[in-house]
Parts: C-alpha cells; structure tokens; sequence
C-alpha cells in the first residue's frame, strides 16, 4: 500500500477529493496533511477526515524548509520507495534535493492547460490572453516551476462572458475528478515513465 501525504496552502477542495477518494478505494493511505499557512481552510476538512495535521510555517530558506519537510514525511513513513507526496493548493515551490529524492513520486495540480499559463495566477492568465479553452493539468514535480512530466489534463471551454471567478469554479469542477484518476493509475501501477514522457497502459 502506498503512503499518502497531502500538502495544502488553503481552501483544501482538491485535498477534500482526494481524500473521499481514499476512503473509497482503499489502494492508498493517506498518513498525513501538511500545510505552510496556519490558516489553511483545508486543516479542519483533513480533521473531519481523522487525518494528523502538520503546519510548518514558511520561512524563506528553502533548504531549510525542504528538510523540515523531510523529517514529517519520514516520520509518517512517507518514503522516495513507498510515499506518494500530492501538492494540492501547496502554494510553495520545492527545491532540486527534495524533488530529486522523491522523483515521479511528487505530484501537482495546476489550473490550466500546462505548458500554458504556469506560475501564479493561472485563470486570470488566461482569461486576459484571450484563450478560448484552458483547463487542469496533473504532473509530477521537478525542480522547475510547473515543468514536470505531465500525468492527465482536463479541458474546459472559455465562453466570452467568463471571466477569471467563473473560469477557475469550472476548472476546479474537472480538478476534483482529475486528481483521484491520476492517483488511482499511480498506485495501480497503470504509470510508465520515460523522462518527461508519462504513458497510460490501456488509456484510451
Ligand atoms: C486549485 O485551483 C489548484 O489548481 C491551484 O490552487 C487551487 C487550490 O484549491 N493550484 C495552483 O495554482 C498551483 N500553482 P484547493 O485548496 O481548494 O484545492
């Protein structure tokens, strides 16, 4: 069985998703929700759900803060062999040591059709590059920003009268789906992956 560890900045929906996906599937465990804001909504949703909480405040060295990071997730048996580690609204970027230990086994979501529009703020991006479709994108997490070998996508239509709000509730919609299908084909094993290129076995 593989160790699950969620890492949240916020609201925490994606987190929610996954974790009712855990309690109906039983193919992962999730051991531990942690979280760089005190004030992460998410913390009482990953309560509900009798998961630990863990917050480690931000500070700016990210070394520093990687190994802080290190430690909880050795200490919930969270390991480059057997843990999963999923950013979910984990609004902080990890550094080459942490990513590099844990590689392919690190994963993200991003609002939107990546390479397109990474970084912060990427509804908002797209809605004033005039995009006509946007979207989620479930990768796994390298050393660069949003850069990492891309697991799934979803696709959402920008109408004329979206704007920023009403773009990212409709992709926040497909993100829900989208995370617990991209953990259900990690830990069926479904992933093979060469470099930046992730195939699907039997993916239609
Ligand atoms: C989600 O839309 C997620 O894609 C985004 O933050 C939101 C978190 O919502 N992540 C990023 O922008 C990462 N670059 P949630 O806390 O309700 O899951």
């Amino acid at each position: 069985m593989i160790n699950l560890a969620i890492l949240i900045s916020g609201r925490g929906s994606n987190m929610k998703a996954i974790l009712n996906f855990a309690a109906t599937k039983k193919i992962i465990t999730p051991t531990v929700v942690i979280s760089n804001n005190y004030d992460a909504a998410g913390i009482k949703i990953a309560s509900k759900f009798g998961i630990d909480t863990i917050i480690i405040p931000n500070i700016k060295d990210r070394r520093i803060y990687d190994k802080k990071l290190e430690k909880v997730l050795l200490k919930y048996n969270i390991t480059p062999k057997n843990g999963l580690i999923c950013l979910a609204g984990f609004m902080r970027i990890l550094g080459a040591d942490l990513t590099k230990k844990y590689k392919n086994r690190i994963m993200n979501i991003h609002p939107s059709l990546l390479p397109a529009f990474a970084g912060l703020n990427a509804q908002k991006q797209a809605i004033e590059y005039g995009a006509k479709y946007s979207g989620c994108t479930i990768h796994f997490v390298d050393a660069g920003i949003d850069t990492g070998p891309i697991i799934l996508q979803a696709m959402v239509k920008i109408k004329d009268n979206d704007n920023h709000i009403s773009l990212a509730k409709k992709i926040l919609r497909k993100e829900h789906q989208l995370y617990p299908k991209a953990i259900n084909l990690f830990a069926t094993k479904k992933l093979i992956i060469d470099g930046k290129i992730v195939k699907i076995i039997n993916h239609v």
